[in-house]
């Protein structure tokens, strides 16, 4: 799946802003970003929801650009889920396969074996209005894989889920999609869920992609401050005085700003970093602590056992130099 200085304006705001993109077969790739910046859009530039005003989309060598969605051979799971009331589960899940006239006998086995896939065959002859929340997201699923597509959409979809039950969907989705080897383009604007599920990800801002790599990269090594603080909630550090108690007497490169991540902040009775200790919360795997200096606020997770104290003396045990914006 291939996206190529892909651009799209609603009024005066552009939702995809000259977006270049590759996804390799067989990716879990995910897009990522705040409220607004664009991630639905680019879905349904892929899906064919949406036509863009320059720029192409690719599928397999193909180009899809003005092609209708049931030309494509994608399947979009929505947020909303987006199932149609008056059916059936079983009648949900054939629907994709009657608007692209598959033959009824055929049908039937693709609808058997894609709810089979997502545990829901017991259910087939259910209206969709007596499923709860997690089974829809199930059934929805199961439309978009009897599709049986070349590329995957996902636009959050787990974000209407209980937390436990987000968890457990989003493991069974990871082994489900391994084992199907289908490509997939994932969007989401948790960063837990994006590092959790995806082989690389792209971080977006305001319709452009910021950074693209894979979770490992863009948590170790983020190149804006933008990224940075989207990924991990790291602490960004401008003033000098801060920064000299951190790097000692190395220079500041031009245009850069100072990163350190929460988890690389460490009490010691002789810590460079003094401070007054804001709030702390015990978070059972650690503890949050806000520590506010002369000139700057900063989060630290710290054991969960250490002991606050008014004043409080930190350490960094790592930094990283990143655009500033
Ligand atoms: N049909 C539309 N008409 C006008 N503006 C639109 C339309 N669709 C999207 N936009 C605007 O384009 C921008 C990107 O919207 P988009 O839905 O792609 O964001 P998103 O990243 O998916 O956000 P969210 O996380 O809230 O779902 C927003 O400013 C939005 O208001
Ligand atoms: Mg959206």
């Amino acid at each position: 799946m291939r996206l190529e200085g892909v651009t799209k304006r609603f009024g005066a705001t552009t939702a995809a802003d000259q977006v270049t993109l590759e996804v390799e077969p067989g990716e879990f790739f995910s897009l990522l970003g705040p409220s607004g910046c664009g991630k639905t859009t680019l879905l349904r530039l892929v899906a064919g929801f949406e036509t863009p005003d320059a720029g192409q989309v690719w599928i397999g060598g193909t180009e899809v650009t003005d092609r209708a969605p049931q030309a494509r051979p994608t399947a979009m799971v929505f947020q909303s889920y987006a199932l149609f009331p008056t059916m059936t589960v079983e009648e949900n899940v054939a629907y994709g396969l009657r608007v692209r006239r598959v033959a009824s006998g055929a049908r039937t086995e693709r609808v058997r074996a894609a709810l089979a896939r997502v545990g829901m065959e017991a259910l087939m002859d259910r209206p969709v209005t007596q499923l709860s929340g997690g089974q829809q997201q199930r059934v929805a699923l199961a439309r978009a894989l009897a599709v049986e597509p070349d590329v995957l959409l996902f636009d959050e979809p787990l974000s209407n889920l209980d937390v436990a039950l987000r968890e457990q969907t989003r493991r069974e989705l990871k082994v489900l999609q391994h084992e199907l080897g289908t490509t997939s383009l994932y969007v989401t604007h948790d960063q837990q869920e994006a590092l959790a599920l995806s082989d690389r990800l792209a971080v977006m801002q305001a319709g452009r992609i910021m950074q693209v790599g894979t979770p490992q990269d863009l948590y170790r090594r983020p190149e804006s401050a933008f990224v940075a603080r989207f990924l991990g909630g790291s602490n960004l550090i401008e003033d000098p005085a801060t920064m000299d108690r951190i790097i000692g007497d190395e220079a500041a490169p031009e245009g850069k700003v100072l990163v350190v991540r929460p988890e690389h902040l460490r009490p010691s009775p002789d810590g460079r970093i003094q401070g007054t200790l804001r709030s702390h919360q015990f978070l059972g795997t650690h503890a949050e602590w806000w520590v506010e200096t002369a000139t700057t606020s900063l989060r630290a997770f710290v054991g969960p056992d250490e002991v606050p104290s008014a004043t409080v003396r930190l350490d960094a045990t790592q930094w990283r130099w990143v655009d500033r914006e």
